[in-house]
């Protein structure tokens, strides 16, 4: 099976590259061949590569930069997603899709399940919205999976950032009213992996097996925090780094608005395929272990 990935280069993306290689020979074209603001760079690139799962792990990332630029982030993330299907839909090839816990308004108390009511307060995530719908109208076998506050040992990321800042400064102000799950890219491809092995076999991916359960789920780390105890739990125990101090969102004004509480309730995915998502302090220690000793130095 050939599997096209795109963003490869990304957090999400470079983790799947290595961890979905067991299905088969996995393609990731750079931006300049593969442009997901471009339809006719889609159509040709999946045409050429003829895959049997496109992976989408591109996207237009920067929350607050899209409040300026809606234009491009809805190419990306709202026409690429259903262009992709489409093209998925007509070689009766799979879809893996990513979105987030940005298309929620985050007024709710609860962690949110697939069934609550979207609502994005901002551009990145009405586009991200718009991406989702247009991935279920093309009506390809599908997975999409909505996950939240992504890190990763490269890339550009809140834990990365943390470190850095971390070590150039005396003092570092954190939003203390934002809830979320930090959730590290392997774990999203190791549980993306998951979902494709319970319907591969023989080299084949079944596609009527992954339209019989494909569709919508929350894929994020276990238990919740705020971007305060998210920089705490990164930088405490550490040696000459910057105290942490908690502040309010009105402290810290951004162009784009975030959720208060976005946690998202995994019950569905866990409940499908048996998995257990591990809390969001393990991939975090697991990830500073990656790092080694230069986060440290
Ligand atoms: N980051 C988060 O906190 C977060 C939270 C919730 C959900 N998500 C979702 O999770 C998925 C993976 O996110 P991530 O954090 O891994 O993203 P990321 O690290 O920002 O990587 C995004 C990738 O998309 C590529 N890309 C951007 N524009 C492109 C274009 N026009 N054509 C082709 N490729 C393009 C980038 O390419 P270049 O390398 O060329 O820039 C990069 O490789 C996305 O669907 C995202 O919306 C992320």
């Amino acid at each position: 099976m050939r599997i096209l990935i795109t963003g490869g280069a990304g957090q999400v993306g470079w983790e799947l590259r290595r961890t979905l290689a067991i299905f088969g020979e996995v393609v990731a074209p750079s931006r300049d061949i593969l442009d997901l603001a471009s339809a006719d760079s889609i159509v040709a690139a999946v045409r050429g590569v003829r895959p049997g799962l496109i992976v989408n792990a591109a996207a237009y990332t920067a929350v607050d930069k899209a409040e300026s630029e809606s234009e491009l982030a809805m190419k990306i993330n709202g026409d690429a997603p259903r262009i992709l299907a489409e093209e998925a839909a007509l070689r009766n090839a799979a879809l893996i899709h990513y979105s987030t816990d940005y298309v929620f308004d985050g007024s709710k108390a609860e962690p949110y399940r697939e069934d609550a009511a979207a609502a994005p307060i901002n551009v990145y995530g009405h586009t991200k919205l718009t991406g989702e719908r247009g991935v279920i109208a093309a009506k390809a076998a599908h997975f999409i999976f909505r996950t939240s506050w992504v890190y990763g040992s490269r890339g550009r990321n809140f834990l990365l950032t943390m470190l850095r800042l971390g070590r150039q400064r005396r003092e570092l102000k954190v939003v203390d009213d934002q809830f979320g799950a930090p959730t590290s890219a392997r774990l999203i491809a190791e549980a993306t992996a998951g979902t494709i092995a319970k319907n591969y076999s023989g080299g084949r991916l079944d596609i009527d097996g992954f339209r019989e359960i494909g569709g919508l789920y929350h894929l994020t780390a276990a238990g919740r925090t705020t971007w305060f105890g998210f920089a705490q739990a990164i930088l405490t125990g550490r040696e000459g780094v910057a105290t942490v101090l908690p502040i309010p969102t009105s402290a810290y004004p951004t162009p784009a608005r975030r959720p208060q509480n976005s946690v998202l309730d995994n019950g569905k995915l866990e409940k499908q395929f048996g998995f257990s998502l591990p809390d969001w302090k393990v991939g975090l220690q697991l990830c500073l272990e990656e790092l080694g000793d230069w986060v440290i130095g």
